[in-house]
Protein backbone atom coordinates (compact mmCIF):
# COMPACT_ATOMS: atom_id res chain seq x y z
CA UNK A 1 0.00 0.00 0.00
CA UNK A 2 2.64 2.73 1.06
CA UNK A 3 4.77 1.72 -1.99
CA UNK A 4 1.86 3.38 -4.47
CA UNK A 5 2.00 6.27 -2.51
CA UNK A 6 3.82 9.66 -4.03
CA UNK A 7 6.67 11.51 -2.35
CA UNK A 8 7.31 14.64 -2.13
CA UNK A 9 11.50 15.93 -2.93
CA UNK A 10 12.72 19.08 -3.05
CA UNK A 11 9.44 20.43 -5.21
CA UNK A 12 8.63 16.97 -7.33
CA UNK A 13 6.39 14.34 -6.78
CA UNK A 14 8.60 10.90 -7.14
CA UNK A 15 7.58 7.12 -6.49
CA UNK A 16 7.64 5.92 -2.68
CA UNK A 17 10.23 3.73 -3.75
CA UNK A 18 12.47 6.48 -5.27
CA UNK A 19 12.80 7.75 -2.18
CA UNK A 20 16.09 6.91 -0.54
CA UNK A 21 19.05 8.44 0.48
CA UNK A 22 22.97 6.75 -0.17
CA UNK A 23 24.16 4.61 3.09
CA UNK A 24 27.30 7.13 3.91
CA UNK A 25 24.66 10.00 3.52
CA UNK A 26 25.07 12.62 6.66
CA UNK A 27 21.71 12.10 7.37
CA UNK A 28 22.04 8.31 7.45
CA UNK A 29 25.09 7.49 8.51
CA UNK A 30 25.55 10.11 11.87
CA UNK A 31 21.78 10.14 12.23
CA UNK A 32 21.51 13.84 11.92
CA UNK A 33 17.83 13.88 9.95
CA UNK A 34 15.26 16.14 11.60
CA UNK A 35 11.77 15.28 11.40
CA UNK A 36 8.08 16.03 12.14
CA UNK A 37 4.68 13.89 12.12
CA UNK A 38 1.49 15.23 12.25
CA UNK A 39 -2.11 13.65 11.62
CA UNK A 40 -4.75 14.22 8.77
CA UNK A 41 -8.24 14.38 9.38
CA UNK A 42 -11.49 14.30 7.71
CA UNK A 43 -13.75 17.27 8.02
CA UNK A 44 -16.91 18.37 6.11
CA UNK A 45 -14.78 19.75 3.68
CA UNK A 46 -11.91 17.28 2.93
CA UNK A 47 -9.15 16.88 4.61
CA UNK A 48 -7.35 19.11 7.56
CA UNK A 49 -3.97 19.22 9.13
CA UNK A 50 -3.40 19.14 12.47
CA UNK A 51 -1.97 22.09 13.81
CA UNK A 52 0.79 22.28 10.56
CA UNK A 53 1.72 26.00 11.82
CA UNK A 54 3.22 24.21 15.07
CA UNK A 55 4.64 21.62 13.54
CA UNK A 56 6.42 23.28 11.27
CA UNK A 57 7.56 26.29 13.68
CA UNK A 58 9.01 23.28 15.52
CA UNK A 59 11.20 21.44 12.45
CA UNK A 60 12.32 25.04 11.67
CA UNK A 61 13.48 25.04 15.42
CA UNK A 62 15.12 21.96 15.07
CA UNK A 63 17.55 22.98 12.35
CA UNK A 64 17.94 26.26 14.43
CA UNK A 65 19.15 24.43 17.71
CA UNK A 66 21.17 22.07 15.55
CA UNK A 67 22.82 24.74 13.26
CA UNK A 68 21.10 23.87 9.77
CA UNK A 69 18.91 25.13 7.58
CA UNK A 70 16.81 24.04 4.83
CA UNK A 71 16.55 23.87 1.46
CA UNK A 72 13.33 24.76 1.15
CA UNK A 73 10.84 27.76 2.35
CA UNK A 74 8.51 26.97 4.59
CA UNK A 75 5.27 28.78 2.12
CA UNK A 76 6.81 25.39 -0.40
CA UNK A 77 6.59 22.79 2.43
CA UNK A 78 3.05 23.27 3.12
CA UNK A 79 2.42 23.97 -0.10
CA UNK A 80 4.11 20.03 -0.93
CA UNK A 81 2.35 19.12 2.17
CA UNK A 82 -0.89 19.74 0.74
CA UNK A 83 0.17 18.34 -2.90
CA UNK A 84 1.14 15.24 -1.51
CA UNK A 85 -2.33 15.07 0.75
CA UNK A 86 -4.26 15.46 -2.05
CA UNK A 87 -2.19 13.16 -4.78
CA UNK A 88 -2.36 10.33 -2.57
CA UNK A 89 -6.00 10.59 -1.21
CA UNK A 90 -5.24 10.96 1.99
CA UNK A 91 -8.39 11.66 4.10
CA UNK A 92 -7.28 9.82 7.43
CA UNK A 93 -3.58 9.50 8.13
CA UNK A 94 0.13 11.12 9.28
CA UNK A 95 1.95 13.44 7.55
CA UNK A 96 5.90 12.68 7.97
CA UNK A 97 8.33 15.74 7.17
CA UNK A 98 12.05 14.77 6.88
CA UNK A 99 15.04 17.15 6.74
CA UNK A 100 18.15 15.99 5.94
CA UNK A 101 21.63 15.98 4.86
CA UNK A 102 21.46 13.00 1.68
CA UNK A 103 24.83 13.98 0.52
CA UNK A 104 27.66 11.32 0.94
CA UNK A 105 29.80 12.70 3.46
CA UNK A 106 32.68 9.95 4.38
CA UNK A 107 34.91 11.87 6.51
CA UNK A 108 32.67 15.46 6.94
CA UNK A 109 31.11 16.12 10.08
CA UNK A 110 29.99 19.78 9.49
CA UNK A 111 28.48 20.42 6.24
CA UNK A 112 27.56 24.21 4.95
CA UNK A 113 24.73 22.39 2.68
CA UNK A 114 20.93 23.07 2.85
CA UNK A 115 19.09 19.99 4.17
CA UNK A 116 16.79 18.23 1.67
CA UNK A 117 13.38 18.07 2.44
CA UNK A 118 11.26 14.80 2.07
CA UNK A 119 7.36 14.71 2.68
CA UNK A 120 5.69 11.08 3.57
CA UNK A 121 1.71 10.16 3.82
CA UNK A 122 0.73 7.35 5.42
CA UNK A 123 -2.89 6.54 5.37
CA UNK A 124 -4.31 5.16 8.59
CA UNK A 125 -4.25 1.68 8.75
CA UNK A 126 -4.54 -1.10 11.84
CA UNK A 127 -0.90 -1.20 12.19
CA UNK A 128 -1.36 2.38 13.28
CA UNK A 129 -4.04 1.94 15.51
CA UNK A 130 -4.61 5.88 15.49
CA UNK A 131 -8.01 5.91 16.86
CA UNK A 132 -7.58 2.67 19.26
CA UNK A 133 -6.99 3.95 22.21
CA UNK A 134 -6.48 0.64 24.23
CA UNK A 135 -4.96 1.13 27.86
CA UNK A 136 -1.30 0.03 27.85
CA UNK A 137 1.29 -1.38 30.96
CA UNK A 138 3.87 1.43 31.31
CA UNK A 139 7.49 0.97 33.33
CA UNK A 140 10.02 3.51 34.49
CA UNK A 141 12.97 3.09 32.73
CA UNK A 142 16.40 2.50 33.42
CA UNK A 143 17.90 4.72 30.85
CA UNK A 144 17.38 8.58 31.54
CA UNK A 145 16.46 11.10 29.03
CA UNK A 146 19.54 12.53 27.41
CA UNK A 147 20.61 16.32 29.23
CA UNK A 148 19.65 19.41 26.86
CA UNK A 149 23.53 20.30 27.85
CA UNK A 150 24.16 17.21 25.70
CA UNK A 151 21.96 17.13 22.76
CA UNK A 152 19.12 19.70 22.89
CA UNK A 153 16.22 18.18 23.57
CA UNK A 154 13.67 20.26 22.22
CA UNK A 155 15.11 19.26 18.50
CA UNK A 156 13.43 16.29 17.06
CA UNK A 157 16.58 15.17 15.57
CA UNK A 158 16.50 11.11 14.83
CA UNK A 159 20.29 10.84 16.34
CA UNK A 160 17.40 11.46 19.99
CA UNK A 161 15.46 8.67 19.29
CA UNK A 162 18.34 6.10 20.18
CA UNK A 163 17.61 7.13 24.22
CA UNK A 164 13.92 5.99 23.02
CA UNK A 165 14.97 2.85 21.48
CA UNK A 166 16.72 1.81 24.32
CA UNK A 167 13.57 2.91 26.59
CA UNK A 168 11.11 1.20 24.76
CA UNK A 169 13.11 -1.82 24.30
CA UNK A 170 14.19 -2.06 27.84
CA UNK A 171 9.84 -2.04 28.99
CA UNK A 172 9.33 -4.45 26.23
CA UNK A 173 11.87 -6.90 27.71
CA UNK A 174 10.39 -6.57 30.52
CA UNK A 175 6.95 -6.99 29.56
CA UNK A 176 5.15 -3.44 29.45
CA UNK A 177 4.37 -1.38 26.28
CA UNK A 178 6.38 1.48 26.96
CA UNK A 179 8.69 3.16 29.35
CA UNK A 180 8.65 6.73 30.90
CA UNK A 181 12.41 7.78 30.91
CA UNK A 182 13.41 9.98 34.20
CA UNK A 183 15.79 12.98 33.64
CA UNK A 184 18.96 13.16 34.54
CA UNK A 185 18.23 14.74 37.99
CA UNK A 186 15.22 11.79 38.36
CA UNK A 187 12.35 13.97 37.43
CA UNK A 188 9.53 12.32 35.31
CA UNK A 189 10.71 13.35 31.44
CA UNK A 190 8.79 11.46 29.20
CA UNK A 191 8.38 8.44 27.28
CA UNK A 192 10.43 7.09 23.87
CA UNK A 193 8.05 9.07 21.55
CA UNK A 194 4.94 10.56 24.10
CA UNK A 195 4.66 12.88 26.42
CA UNK A 196 3.08 11.83 30.39
CA UNK A 197 0.08 13.20 31.98
CA UNK A 198 -0.74 12.51 35.35
CA UNK A 199 -3.57 13.04 37.45
CA UNK A 200 -4.55 14.01 40.81
CA UNK A 201 -7.10 15.22 43.08
CA UNK A 202 -8.82 16.18 39.67
CA UNK A 203 -5.60 18.30 38.65
CA UNK A 204 -3.80 17.73 34.81
CA UNK A 205 -0.09 17.70 35.76
CA UNK A 206 2.70 17.13 33.40
CA UNK A 207 6.22 17.78 33.55
CA UNK A 208 7.48 21.26 32.26
CA UNK A 209 9.17 22.18 28.95
CA UNK A 210 13.08 22.71 29.00
CA UNK A 211 14.68 19.13 28.65
CA UNK A 212 11.69 17.12 27.10
CA UNK A 213 10.47 17.56 23.31
CA UNK A 214 7.68 20.37 22.71
CA UNK A 215 4.67 18.36 22.47
CA UNK A 216 2.19 19.69 20.16
CA UNK A 217 -0.58 17.53 21.38
CA UNK A 218 1.04 18.10 24.82
CA UNK A 219 0.47 22.10 24.51
CA UNK A 220 -3.00 21.28 23.20
CA UNK A 221 -3.98 19.35 25.82
CA UNK A 222 -2.81 21.97 28.12
CA UNK A 223 -4.61 25.15 26.61
CA UNK A 224 -7.96 22.92 25.67
CA UNK A 225 -8.48 21.30 29.17
CA UNK A 226 -9.44 24.11 31.42
CA UNK A 227 -11.99 25.05 28.66
CA UNK A 228 -13.44 21.15 29.43
CA UNK A 229 -12.81 22.39 33.68
CA UNK A 230 -10.08 20.21 34.19
CA UNK A 231 -7.39 22.68 36.17
CA UNK A 232 -3.55 21.60 34.62
CA UNK A 233 -0.26 22.03 35.92
CA UNK A 234 3.00 21.87 34.64
CA UNK A 235 5.80 20.63 37.33
CA UNK A 236 8.70 18.80 38.25
CA UNK A 237 7.78 15.55 40.04
CA UNK A 238 8.97 12.35 41.39
CA UNK A 239 8.09 8.64 40.38
CA UNK A 240 6.97 7.89 43.59
CA UNK A 241 4.53 10.42 42.77
CA UNK A 242 3.63 9.34 39.72
CA UNK A 243 3.74 5.88 41.39
CA UNK A 244 0.87 7.02 43.25
CA UNK A 245 -1.28 9.31 40.50
CA UNK A 246 -5.06 8.77 40.55
CA UNK A 247 -4.68 8.13 36.77
CA UNK A 248 -1.87 8.39 34.15
CA UNK A 249 -1.96 8.43 30.21
CA UNK A 250 0.29 9.64 27.44
CA UNK A 251 0.03 11.35 24.22
CA UNK A 252 1.14 11.85 21.38
CA UNK A 253 0.49 12.58 17.47
CA UNK A 254 -0.51 9.34 16.70
CA UNK A 255 -2.88 8.52 19.63
CA UNK A 256 -3.47 12.25 21.74
CA UNK A 257 -4.63 10.56 24.69
CA UNK A 258 -3.93 6.79 25.74
CA UNK A 259 -4.70 5.56 28.77
CA UNK A 260 -2.49 3.81 31.14
CA UNK A 261 -3.89 0.95 33.26
CA UNK A 262 -1.05 -0.26 34.60
CA UNK A 263 2.45 1.36 36.27
CA UNK A 264 4.84 -1.19 37.15
CA UNK A 265 3.43 -3.46 39.67
CA UNK A 266 0.15 -1.02 40.34
CA UNK A 267 -3.13 -1.69 39.01
CA UNK A 268 -4.49 1.58 37.88
CA UNK A 269 -8.52 1.21 37.79
CA UNK A 270 -10.94 2.04 36.26
CA UNK A 271 -8.83 2.74 33.16
CA UNK A 272 -9.27 4.73 31.68
CA UNK A 273 -10.48 7.46 34.72
CA UNK A 274 -13.33 9.87 34.68
CA UNK A 275 -10.71 12.59 33.68
CA UNK A 276 -8.35 10.84 31.12
CA UNK A 277 -11.94 9.75 30.15
CA UNK A 278 -12.88 13.18 29.60
CA UNK A 279 -9.61 14.19 27.58
CA UNK A 280 -10.31 11.36 25.37
CA UNK A 281 -13.10 12.73 24.49
CA UNK A 282 -12.37 16.49 24.29
CA UNK A 283 -9.79 15.06 21.98
CA UNK A 284 -12.21 13.39 19.75
CA UNK A 285 -14.88 15.85 19.70
CA UNK A 286 -11.54 18.63 18.82
CA UNK A 287 -10.08 16.18 15.95
CA UNK A 288 -13.56 15.91 14.27
CA UNK A 289 -13.69 19.25 14.06
CA UNK A 290 -17.31 19.11 16.03
CA UNK A 291 -15.42 22.04 18.69
CA UNK A 292 -15.97 25.19 17.09
CA UNK A 293 -13.30 26.66 19.83
CA UNK A 294 -10.73 24.68 17.88
CA UNK A 295 -11.91 24.49 14.22
CA UNK A 296 -8.66 26.98 13.85
CA UNK A 297 -6.16 24.23 14.81
CA UNK A 298 -6.85 22.55 11.25
CA UNK A 299 -5.18 23.85 8.33
CA UNK A 300 -7.77 22.83 5.13
CA UNK A 301 -5.83 20.07 2.68
C1 LIG B 1 10.16 12.32 22.80
C2 LIG B 1 8.78 12.69 22.40
N1 LIG B 1 7.96 13.26 23.29
C3 LIG B 1 6.70 13.61 22.97
C4 LIG B 1 6.20 13.39 21.70
C5 LIG B 1 4.82 13.83 21.33
O1 LIG B 1 4.93 14.95 20.49
P1 LIG B 1 3.74 15.37 19.51
O2 LIG B 1 2.55 15.58 20.35
O3 LIG B 1 4.21 16.62 18.88
O4 LIG B 1 3.56 14.22 18.57
C6 LIG B 1 7.03 12.80 20.73
C7 LIG B 1 6.53 12.56 19.38
O5 LIG B 1 7.16 12.07 18.52
C8 LIG B 1 8.34 12.44 21.09
O6 LIG B 1 9.15 11.87 20.19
Amino acid sequence: MLEQQKVWLNGQMIPWKSATVPILSHGFSRGSAIFEVFGIHPGTEGAYAYRMDKHLDRLFHSADLLGMELGSSREAIEDGVKKTVRENKISRGLVKLVAYWGEEAIINLVLDSKLDVAIFTVPANEDLALDQPDPIDVCISKWRKIRSDMIPGEAKACANYLNGYLARKDAVNRGYTLGILLDSEGYVAEGSIESVFMVKDGTLITTPTGNILRSISRMSILEAAPKYGIPVSEERYSPERLLEADEIFTSHTGIKVLPVKRIEDRELSPSPGPVTKQMMNMMQSICSLSDPNFKHWFHPM
